[in-house]
């Protein structure tokens, strides 16, 4: 059993809290967002995660967690004090981190005995020894000299599968040269370990620049079957077949290989262009995601430009029955969602938007206010509507009631930025139906 505690209950800090918690830990969750900690005290969680609420409620009346918004409570019961702040795009393209600054500081200021300092954080090569001085001089100026570690764990986890991510973890990463840090780390992942992946141990440097390595290799993969994807339309290829036909080699594989309107999310975008911020300050250049990025600015209009072609370049006036806000299916997250560029494009071109998602609909709120209709129910969103438009793979949208669809629809139009559906049951079903790189059906 480890005491833990974790600064910061967003995506991160509240599904490793609960996990550890559930391996056995005591553990403190602490955020500055009071709000937020009274929810989690009382075992609401703020955030949509499958599977997370039930495990938080479990925890809490076993006694193994509890949150706080007072860093003394969690700095003075804890051993292990893991980072788990948000890091987000700073006006230069690299890693704002004003958060991991407030924390670290506050470390420095309040840290008594020995304690594993861990950034979870997805932070820039050189965090963990820029952390390090800041508790260090922090400690000068109390006249202490206190012992502490400050070690690279990077999170992999992914939004929609976050709890199975963390208790199952392909591999986990630990970046420390300390011997009792390593100890300390390895015990508490083991846990884990017997149901997931290995624990990889490497120096703190290494373990900071993978994270970025991992997210902007999966950012590459999904650019290139985007752009595979937009050609194999223009040369009548299907982009399903040539996406199985490339999967099945093992070199390659099939994951991430999902044509789509753009990534988002609140890492991939983030990440990227840290990265290559990070690479320029070492008088490197980075061009493959420099292209990336390009890539997937031109993919999140794809969905939005396919539309305004249909409609003769003039949408003026025309209802957007929109299928999805969130950034992927499974979260409520907006963060970067190819659907926020996608509803701008349809305001800015004069048409109305009807939206629905089964979970982001709050979130969402708080970017477009009243700019656009929200409506309870996916079929709800049809009324009066020109167009269907698919953001989000939600399973809910895989099978739908068509002929209801095409009763309520002005024109029997779906434009599919996820590749739902069957080419041909579509074309039976009487629709037309335009996805990405495939022919679009029903085109009159
Ligand atoms: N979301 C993901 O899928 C994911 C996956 C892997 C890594 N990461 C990385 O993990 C980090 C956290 O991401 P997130 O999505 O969980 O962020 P988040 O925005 O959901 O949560 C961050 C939390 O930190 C709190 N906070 C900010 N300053 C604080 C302070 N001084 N003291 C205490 N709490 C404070 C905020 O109130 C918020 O609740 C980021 O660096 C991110 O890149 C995220």
């Amino acid at each position: 059993m480890h005491k833990i505690g974790v600064i910061g209950t967003g995506y991160v800090g509240l599904v490793s809290g609960v996990a550890f918690a559930e391996t056995g830990n005591k553990v403190i969750g602490m955020d500055i967002d009071a709000a937020k900690v009274d929810m989690l005290t009382k075992g609401k969680s703020p955030i949509y995660e499958p599977g997370l609420e039930e495990l938080l409620q479990k925890n809490l009346q076993e006694n193994r967690i509890h949150f706080t918004t007072s860093f003394e409570d969690m700095i003075q019961n804890s051993d292990v004090i893991f980072i788990a702040v948000g890091t987000p795009t700073g006006e230069d393209g690299s890693a704002d981190l004003k958060y991991v600054k407030a924390v670290a500081e506050e470390i420095g200021e309040k840290i008594e005995s020995y304690k594993i300092i861990v950034d979870k954080s997805t932070v820039p090569v050189g965090t963990g020894a820029w952390v390090e001085g800041i508790i260090r001089d922090k400690l000068k100026v109390r006249g202490l000299n206190v012992e502490f570690d400050v070690v690279s764990n990077p999170e992999f986890l992914k939004e929609g599968a976050a709890i199975k991510d963390f208790m199952e973890p392909d591999r986990v990463v630990i970046g420390t040269d300390s011997a009792k840090a390593r100890e300390v780390m390895g015990s508490l992942y083991q846990p884990f370990t017997k149901t997931g992946g290995p624990i990889v141990f490497m120096d703190r440097v290494s373990a900071e620049l993978t994270k970025y390595a991992a997210n902007a290799f999966l950012a590459v993969k999904v650019s290139f079957i985007n752009e595979i994807a937009n050609l194999a339309e223009k040369v009548g290829a299907d982009i399903t077949k040539v996406r199985e036909g490339i999967g099945h080699d093992q070199r390659i594989g099939h994951h991430f290989l999902n044509p789509g309107p753009g990534f988002g999310g609140s890492c991939f975008p983030k990440d990227v262009k840290a990265l290559i911020h990070t690479a320029k300050e070492s008088g490197q250049s980075l061009h493959l995601l420099d292209s990336v990025e390009k890539i997937n600015k031109v993919q999140k209009s794809v969905i939005g430009n396919k539309i305004k072609y249909i409609f003769n370049d003039d949408l003026k006036g025309k209802t957007v029955a929109l299928w999805g806000l969130a950034f992927k299916a499974k979260t409520d997250d907006m963060r970067e969602s190819p659907a926020i560029d996608f509803v701008e494009f349809m305001l800015n071109n004069g048409a109305k938007v009807q939206a629905f998602d089964p979970e982001a609909m709050e979130n969402a709120k708080k970017i477009f206010g009243d700019k656009i209709t929200f409506v309870e129910d996916q079929y709800e969103a049809l009324a009066g509507a020109d167009v269907v438009a698919i953001l989000t793979e939600w399973p809910e949208f895989r099978s739908p009631n068509f002929s209801w669809l095409k009763q309520h629809l002005k024109r029997p139009l779906v434009v599919d930025g996820r590749n739902l559906y069957d080419l041909d049951m579509m074309e039976r079903e009487g629709f037309e139906y335009h996805s990405i790189g495939r022919r679009s059906v029903g085109v009159k």
